[in-house]
C-alpha cells in the first residue's frame, strides 16, 4: 500500500560533477569566458558585417547565437566555385578582446530551417587591415562545427585570441546552403598590447633529445601576438606541457647565450595607445639543474610619442638557486608613460626562458603588485569587492525583474536584445593569477538543463512566481549561459568536462519496456513526466550488489522518468548524460538507476521509488516524539530514527565525496525517505518549483540555495566537498527543527548574503543558525564545525558520519 504516491516524486538526480579543480592553464577557461553579447545584443547590428547575404531576412545581423529573428540566421549568397568561395560573418568589437570560446549554430526558424555549417574557419583582426588565421595547437585551421541546425555547439580556442574584429568562414562545399548563427566568449583585453617582437626561440638538446623552444603560435612575421601572450603558463618542468600532444619544450620561448653575444635577449613590446606603466610581469623557468635561471637583469626603454626616452630603467631581481619552480618575475616600471616598451633580458646562465609576459598599466584593476603573495591578496579584495557590488546590482536589479516577471513572464523570453550587460570579470594578468577570479556561481563549468517540471502537486506551498519554470538551477549556470531566449533549455557542456562524461560508458541493463504496468502520474514537466510504475521482474536487471527488500516474483514499484518524444535534442542529450552520471553512482544511500529503456522512444530511466517522499516533506508532517505529538495526535519520528537518518546522509555523502562528486545542493528536501526510515540522496530539478522560495535567482536566470551554501561558495564560486559539508550542517539542523522553518528564517536573502560576508570576515559578527531544541550538544558542536570559516578544519564526511556513529542515543 503506498500512502503519499500522490505527493510530488521525483526522479530527476543530477549529480554534480566533480569539482573541477582546473590546471593552471584550464583556470583562465573558468574566467574569462562571457558571451560578449551576440544574443544578447550588446554587439550592434551595425558591429556586424557579413560578405554577402541571401536575402535581406538572413542579413549578417541575424547570425546572432540562439536569436529567431529575421529569417533565423545568417546565410550568404554562394556563387562561383567551391575555392574561390570566401564568405564570413564578421563581427567588430570595438576594441582588443581576448577571445576563448566560441559557439555556431544553423538557421532552425522554427522547424522550417535546416541549413548550418558543418566546418568553419576563423580569421581575426586587431586592426582591421592585418587578417591572420586561426590555427589551433597542432596547426590546424578547420573547426568541426554543427550536425543540425538547433544544437548549440561551442568549441574552445586553443589558442585564444586576441582581436578586434573577427570573422566566421564557413567551409562551403556545394553539397548543401549553409546558414549560420554565432557567439563569441571572452572578455576586454586589458593588457593593451598589440604586438611584440622578439628573437626567434631556439632548440635545445637534452639528452638527445631536442627541446624546441620556438614560439609556436606566433601570429605575425615581426608583429605579432604568441606564446607569451596566449595565458598559459609553462611548467616547473620545461620538457612538460600543459598541452596533449606536442612537443618538448612547446610552453617556453627560450634562448641560448651562446647566439647573444651582448648577453642579451630584446624583445620590443607595442600597445594600443600610450599608458601609465606600473608593472611587468614576466614568466620564467629556473630549472637551474639544467642551466636555464630567470634573467639577471632587465633594462626597459620606453616610447612615448615617436621617441625613445634617454634613461631607461634597469631592474635586477633576486637570484633563485634553491627553488626549481617557474614563477613571474615582476618588474616596476615606475609610471612611465608609453606606447612602446623595449626591453632587454640578460642572461644569468646559459638558458632562458619565458613562457608569459603582461603588463600592467595605470588603468586597469590590478596594478602595482609586487610580489605574488600580494598579488594574490590584492587579486582576492578585488574579487571580492567586485563579487559585492555584483551582489548589489544583482540585489537592485532582482526587485525590479520581479515586477518585470510577475507582469509579463513571456515578455522575459522573448526579445533576445532586452538582457542586461553581462558583468564582466575584471582581467588583467592572464596566468597564475587567475585562480583568484575563480569567482563564482556562473563560471560552473557544467551546465545542466534540469527536467522542468510543473507540479501535478496539490500542496498548499505553492511556487510564488510562476516563471520558475524557466529559470535554471545553479548549477545549470554557466559563464557561458545559454539559457534559451525562447524558453526552451539549451544546453552546454564545454568539451573540457565531456572526457568526465565519457570516461566510463554506461553500465545499465536495458529493460523491456513491456514489463512496465502504469500506475500513476507522478510528475510533468516540459520535457517529460515521471511516472510510477510496476516493474515486473526487474530483480533479474540488477547487479548482485543491488537487492531489493521484495519477495522473489513480485513486482517492484519503481519511477519511471520519461523523455517526451517530440523532445528537442538538447533534451535528449541532457537526459543521456544523466543517465551515464546516475548509472555510475551505486551507494546504498544514493538514489540508483535501476535500468534504462532506450531501445525506442520514449527514452525512459528507472530509478527506485522511496514511499516517503522527499525528507523535507516528510519532517514537515511529523513531530518529535512529546507532549504536542501527544495532544496533537500527529505522527512522531524519535530523535533515534533522526539520528539514524542523518547518519545514511553523512554515509551517502561520504561515498560521493569518495569519488570526488560535489553535490552543490545538499538539503533535506533533496533527500528521500523510503521504508523504516532508510535515506536516499538525490537532487530533483523539479522539486524547484515547490522549494522555490528555498532558492535565490541570481539575475534572473540562476537560482541559488544561499541558505545552505557555504560562504566561499556565496563569495568565490568555489564548490568543494567542504562546502558539501557545510550543507550537510544546515541539513542537520533542518532535521532537528523538523523542517519547521527555513533556515535563517529571520534573515533576508539580503541579510544572508550579508551574513556571508560576516563569515568571511570573521569578526565574530557571523550570525550562526541556533542550537534546536532536540538538538544535544555533541551534534550541535558537529554542525557548528561544519561551519567552521577556515574549509580545511572541518570535519570530512568520514569524520562526520564516525562522529554520528558515536554519539549514536
Ligand atoms: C616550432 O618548432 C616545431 C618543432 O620543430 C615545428 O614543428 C614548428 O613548426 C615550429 N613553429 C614555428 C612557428 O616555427
Ligand atoms: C601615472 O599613474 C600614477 C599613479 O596612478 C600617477 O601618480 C601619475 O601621475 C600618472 N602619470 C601620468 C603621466 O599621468
Ligand atoms: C653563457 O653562460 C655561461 C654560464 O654563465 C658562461 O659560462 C658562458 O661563458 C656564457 N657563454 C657566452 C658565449 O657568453
Amino acid at each position: 500500500m503506498v500512502y503519499y504516491n500522490k505527493r510530488k516524486y521525483l526522479s530527476a538526480l543530477f549529480f554534480l560533477l566533480k569539482h573541477l579543480i582546473p590546471q593552471p592553464n584550464l583556470l583562465q577557461f573558468s574566467v574569462c569566458r562571457s558571451p560578449l553579447g551576440m544574443s544578447r545584443g550588446q554587439i550592434l547590428d551595425e558591429d556586424i558585417s557579413a560578405s554577402s547575404q541571401w536575402s535581406d531576412s538572413t542579413a549578417a545581423k541575424y547570425g546572432r547565437l540562439d536569436c529567431e529573428e529575421g529569417d533565423g540566421a545568417w546565410c550568404p549568397e554562394i556563387a562561383g566555385e567551391p575555392e574561390n568561395i570566401n564568405e564570413f560573418l564578421q563581427i567588430d568589437l570595438r576594441s582588443l578582446h581576448f577571445i576563448t570560446l566560441v559557439g555556431t549554430q544553423g538557421r532552425h526558424a522554427g522547424g522550417i530551417g535546416n541549413e548550418f555549417a558543418q566546418t568553419y574557419k576563423i580569421k581575426y583582426s586587431r586592426d582591421g587591415s592585418r587578417w591572420i588565421s586561426w590555427r589551433n595547437r597542432q596547426g590546424k585551421e578547420v573547426i568541426e562545427a554543427n550536425r543540425n541546425a538547433y544544437d548549440i555547439v561551442l568549441k574552445d580556442l586553443e589558442p585564444p585570441i586576441i582581436a578586434r574584429f573577427i570573422r566566421f568562414m564557413p567551409v562551403i562545399d556545394h553539397s548543401m546552403n549553409v546558414c549560420m548563427r554565432v557567439e563569441l566568449y571572452g572578455c576586454e583585453w586589458l593588457d593593451g598590447l598589440v604586438s611584440y617582437n622578439s628573437p626567434v626561440g631556439q632548440q635545445m638538446t637534452l639528452n638527445g633529445q631536442y627541446i624546441y623552444l620556438n614560439d609556436s603560435v606566433y601570429d605575425g612575421a615581426m608583429k605579432g601576438l604568441g606564446q607569451l601572450t596566449d595565458g598559459m603558463c609553462g611548467l616547473d618542468d620545461f620538457t612538460h606541457s600543459h598541452v596533449y600532444n606536442v612537443w618538448p619544450g612547446y610552453d617556453y620561448v627560450g634562448w641560448t647565450n651562446e647566439s647573444f653575444s651582448n648577453g642579451y635577449v630584446e624583445i620590443m613590446f607595442e600597445f594600443d595607445r600610450t599608458r601609465n606603466f606600473t608593472t611587468m610581469k614576466v614568466h620564467c623557468n629556473n630549472m637551474f639543474s639544467r642551466r636555464v635561471k630567470t634573467f639577471q637583469k632587465v633594462v626597459c626603454y620606453f616610447r612615448s610619442e615617436s621617441d625613445w626616452e634617454a634613461t631607461p630603467i634597469s631592474f635586477s631581481p633576486v637570484m633563485d638557486d634553491v627553488n626549481p619552480s617557474a614563477r613571474f618575475v615582476t618588474v616596476s616600471l615606475y609610471n612611465h608613460m608609453a606606447s612602446a616598451i623595449k626591453c632587454q633580458y640578460y642572461f644569468s646562465d646559459i638558458w632562458m626562458m619565458f613562457s608569459e609576459i603582461t603588463f600592467q598599466s595605470g588603468d586597469d584593476p590590478t596594478h602595482k603588485v609586487d610580489d605574488s603573495n600580494t598579488r594574490i591578496l590584492i587579486g582576492c579584495l578585488v574579487a571580492i569587492i567586485f563579487i559585492l557590488v555584483a551582489i548589489i546590482v544583482i540585489i537592485l536589479w532582482r526587485q525590479v525583474w520581479q515586477k518585470m516577471l510577475e507582469k509579463s513572464p513571456l515578455a522575459w523570453f522573448g526579445n533576445c536584445q532586452s538582457f542586461p550587460r553581462p558583468q564582466r570579470i575584471p582581467v588583467s594578468s592572464r596566468c597564475g593569477v587567475w585562480n583568484i577570479y575563480a569567482i563564482s556561481y556562473i563560471h560552473i563549468h557544467v551546465y545542466f538543463v534540469y527536467f522542468s517540471a510543473a507540479s501535478t502537486n496539490t500542496s498548499s506551498k505553492s511556487p510564488p512566481v510562476s516563471v520558475q519554470e524557466g529559470v535554471p538551477h545553479y548549477a545549470e549556470a554557466d559563464i557561458v549561459n545559454l539559457q534559451g531566449v525562447t524558453g526552451g533549455n539549451t544546453y552546454a557542456v564545454p568539451a573540457l568536462t565531456m572526457d568526465l562524461l565519457s570516461g566510463k560508458d554506461v553500465a545499465v541493463e536495458e529493460f523491456p519496456r513491456k514489463l512496465l504496468t502504469f500506475k500513476e502520474k507522478l510528475g510533468e514537466g516540459q520535457f517529460g513526466e515521471v511516472h510510477l510504475c510496476e516493474a515486473e521482474g526487474i530483480q533479474d536487471f540488477m547487479d548482485e550488489d543491488f537487492s531489493f527488500d521484495v519477495i522473489e516474483n513480485q513486482t517492484v514499484l519503481v519511477a519511471v522518468k520519461m523523455l517526451r518524444t517530440d523532445a528537442n535534442k538538447n533534451a535528449r542529450n541532457d537526459f543521456l548524460k544523466e543517465i551515464k552520471i546516475m548509472s555510475r553512482l551505486k551507494d546504498p544511500n544514493i538514489i540508483r538507476l535501476l535500468a534504462v529503456c532506450m531501445s525506442s522512444d520514449p527514452l525512459c530511466m528507472i530509478t527506485e521509488y522511496m514511499e516517503n517522499g522527499d525528507l523535507n516533506q516528510f519532517l514537515s508532517r511529523h513531530e518529535p516524539e512529546g507532549m504536542i505529538a501527544l495532544l496533537s495526535n500527529a505522527p512522531t519520528v524519535s530523535y533515534s530514527n533522526l539520528h539514524h537518518m542523518a547518519t545514511q546522509i553523512a554515509s551517502g555523502m561520504k561515498y560521493l565525496s569518495s569519488l570526488n562528486f560535489v553535490h552543490r545542493d545538499l538539503a533535506t528536501r533533496n533527500c528521500l525517505v523510503g521504508k523504516n526510515f532508510t535515506i536516499k540522496i538525490a537532487d530533483f530539478g523539479m522539486s524547484r518549483n515547490l522549494y522555490s522560495g528555498d532558492y535565490y535567482r541570481i539575475q534572473g536566470r540562476a537560482v541559488l540555495p544561499i541558505r545552505w551554501m557555504s560562504w566561499e561558495s556565496i563569495l568565490l564560486g568555489k564548490f568543494t566537498t567542504s562546502s558539501d559539508v557545510w550543507a550537510f550542517g544546515v541539513t542537520l539542523w533542518e532535521m532537528l527543527t523538523f523542517c519547521k522553518e527555513q533556515p535563517y528564517s529571520q534573515l533576508s536573502d539580503e541579510q544572508v548574503i550579508e551574513n556571508t560576508g560576516e563569515f568571511f570576515r570573521d569578526q565574530r559578527r557571523q550570525i550562526y543558525l541556533p542550537q534546536p531544541p532536540m538538538c544535544p550538544d555533541p551534534v550541535y558542536k558537529l554542525m557548528l564545525s561544519c561551519w567552521h570559516r577556515n574549509t580545511k578544519e572541518r570535519p570530512s564526511f568520514q569524520e562526520i558520519h564516525h562522529t554520528l556513529l558515536d554519539c549514536k542515543p
